[in-house]
């Protein structure tokens, strides 16, 4: 099974990220532009929580006093569940069913290395999946033995 670094080689390793304060209107525009559901939240270097489109419309529904001009700290998830690059895709699977969750960041002895999403390991498992299809249709057709 492929690793999490496989994964982050094809994928990058840029994290899209904003600090504590930035409010909620800012960093749901910068999801916009960059096509993305997700963005970490970082207190200098370290990873405060994340920020996602699900955070966002759970506190639209249920807080009318919400205001897209407050920060994303009063509505990110802090408790942050992380992969290492060595991981398998497998293990990610394993972990955001488990939880419920989309994204994931990497990090490798304290350091933030990537973040990879739900779509990354599907797409990857695909990508696998379709590999040994075609090792198997060579070996039924004769073109390798
Ligand atoms: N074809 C592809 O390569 C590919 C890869 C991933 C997702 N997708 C598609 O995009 C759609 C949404 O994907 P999703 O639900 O996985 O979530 P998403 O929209 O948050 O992620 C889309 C891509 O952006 C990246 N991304 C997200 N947040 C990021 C961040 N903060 N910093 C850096 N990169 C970040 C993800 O790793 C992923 O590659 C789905 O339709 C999915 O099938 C396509």
């Amino acid at each position: 099974m492929s690793t999490v670094a496989d994964l982050l080689k094809t994928k990058g390793q840029q994290v899209f990220s904003v600090s504590p304060e930035t409010p909620v209107l800012e960093a749901l525009r910068l999801m916009a532009e960059k096509r993305i559901g997700a963005l970490l939240v970082m207190d200098g270097k370290q990873p405060a929580g994340i920020f996602s489109e699900r955070d966002f419309v759970r506190q639209l529904a249920q807080d009318a006093s919400f205001d897209v001009k407050m920060p994303v700290k009063k509505f990110m998830t802090t408790h942050l569940y992380t992969i290492t690059s060595n991981h398998s895709v497998g293990d990610c699977m394993a972990v955001m069913t488990e939880h419920r969750i989309r994204h994931l960041p990497v990090i490798d002895s304290g350091d933030l290395v990537g973040l990879i999403s739900i779509g990354d390991v599907v797409k990857q498992a695909i990508a696998v999946r379709e590999e040994r299809i075609g090792h198997l249709e060579d070996y039924m057709s004769g073109k390798v033995y």
